[in-house]
């Protein structure tokens, strides 16, 4: 090494430990609202999730392996790319957040001034817009998850009569054993096909890798591991439910060496208005396929494009993308015109068992005469680790999970009936 080398060496050096001492960051006053506030929810002692990320050395135990999990945006588990589009509820770090814990690891993750330490209790949520449900709508009996180790997906059908149809406000769908209950979709079927169907199956509710022969009218919410706490719809507004309704609760529960039981609840707040703006449901699905037929053939991946045009104005509360098990990415956007795209979501790893519906923050304007394109890619290959076929086998539209599905669904305020009334 010759000594101009060595020179250009030290200076290298120096400039990086100049950058690094210029922002120095320590857990107390940094790192712990980001982890208190994004993480503990489900890292806590009785959380889903492996080990509590609840104070500093709990924090420093795990922290090379936080540093590469937010980094990568494995952790906290969410789907859609905060890029893209945000969200209200939504459970993704920004970008600065993500620097910041990885510099605090490089600079060995100081803990700070002691007397700036942080509760953890602090950050839980407390939302107090939710006070007593109208209505508790639970499964009939408790299920019991066989301890075999397996994941297990069954659809359970509550009937619902009320004394006249009424407009839900805000859900929350409160899983009877969290550490049973991975995710739950909360489904709405007014013609009870679905119970019928269930009346003549032999277990309570039934298996999702059944046939489902049923049309469902909507969907009321989701639940994701760790929860996501209550969805409110936006003031003055509601998704009605007829006073006859069916709610089909589809649930996965994870994999469990020993049996468990399980019966969840869903909380329903209906709105105190007698006639809000009615949310309304629409979705894009095969019909609106541009490059068909909807077919998978083994061993191959294959691009989808479907196109569904909007006929009159509408105000866009949330859209919830559905696929199955051999989905593998999917977007979603509005094209105005030639020069203007609102991007609605993009999910650029799909995971069939962290799907979301997605609320917009405040709603989105989109006026008649619009396009909503959905692009999705799907894998039937064997290299899919999720696919539910192995040796993979051709494959058509259905809602068994073996059988795939391509859905954007929409929930909207109908803007120009809306002025009509004004
Ligand atoms: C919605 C629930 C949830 C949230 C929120 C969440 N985690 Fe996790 N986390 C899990 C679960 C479940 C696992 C274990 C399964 C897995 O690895 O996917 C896990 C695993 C991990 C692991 C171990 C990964 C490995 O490869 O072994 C780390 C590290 C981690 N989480 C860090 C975080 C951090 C940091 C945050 C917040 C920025 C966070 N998590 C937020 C549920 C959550």
């Amino acid at each position: 090494m010759n000594v101009n080398n060595t020179i250009f060496i030290i200076a290298t050096a120096l400039i990086t430990l100049g950058c690094d001492a210029e922002q120095p960051l320590n857990f107390n006053e940094h790192i712990a609202p980001i982890i208190y506030e994004n993480c503990q929810n489900c890292h806590h002692e009785k959380g889903i999730a492996p080990f509590p990320l609840t104070s500093y050395a709990e924090v420093v135990e795990n922290a090379r392996l936080i540093k590469k999990v937010t980094a990568s945006r494995y952790m906290p588990p969410w789907s859609a790319d905060p890029m893209y589009q945000s969200y209200l509820y939504e459970g993704a770090l920004s970008e600065e957040e993500i620097d910041k814990i990885g510099n605090w690891v490089d600079q060995g993750f100081p803990e700070g001034d002691s007397s700036l330490m942080k509760n953890p209790l602090d950050f839980i949520s407390k939302d107090t817009v939710l006070q007593k449900p109208d209505l508790t709508v639970c499964m009939e009996e408790a299920w019991k998850i066989t301890g075999n180790n397996e994941d297990h997906y069954q659809t359970f059908v509550i009937p619902v009569e009320m004394e006249k149809d009424c407009y839900v406000q805000a859900l929350e769908f409160k899983p009877g054993n969290v550490k049973a209950v991975h995710h739950a979709q909360v489904l709405v079927d007014s013609t009870g096909m679905a119970y019928t169907y269930d009346q003549q199956t032999p277990e309570y509710g039934f298996g999702t890798f059944t046939q489902m022969k049923f049309k469902v009218n909507g969907i009321l919410t989701g639940y994701l591991p760790g929860g996501n706490g209550p969805i409110k719809y936006p003031d003055d507004t509601g998704k009605k439910l007829t006073k006859q309704s069916y709610i089909i609760f589809n649930i996965h529960y994870a994999p469990t060496p020993i049996d468990m039981w399980d019966q969840s609840c869903l909380d329903i707040y209906f709105s105190e208005e007698s006639k809000p703006k009615e949310i309304r449901g629409q979705t894009v699905r095969s019909t609106h396929i541009t490059n068909g037929p909807f077919e998978l053939k083994a061993n191959t991946t294959r691009y989808f494009h479907a196109v569904r045009e909007v006929y009159s104005d509408m105000k866009l509360i949330a859209v919830w993308p559905h696929m199955h098990f051999r989905g593998k990415s999917f977007e979603a956007y509005a094209k105005i015109s030639w020069f203007h795209t609102i991007p609605l979501v993009k999910i650029d790893n799909w995971d069939f068992n962290w799907q979301n519906a997605y609320f917009f923050n405040g709603m989105i304007d989109i006026p008649a005469g619009a396009e909503i394109h959905v692009e999705a890619v799907f894998d039937n290959t064997a290299s899919n680790p999720f696919n539910p076929v192995i040796p993979p086998v051709d494959v058509k539209w259905g809602s068994s999970s073996y059988d795939e599905m391509l859905i954007l669904g929409m929930e909207f305020l109908d803007a120009s009936s809306d002025s009509k009334k004004q």
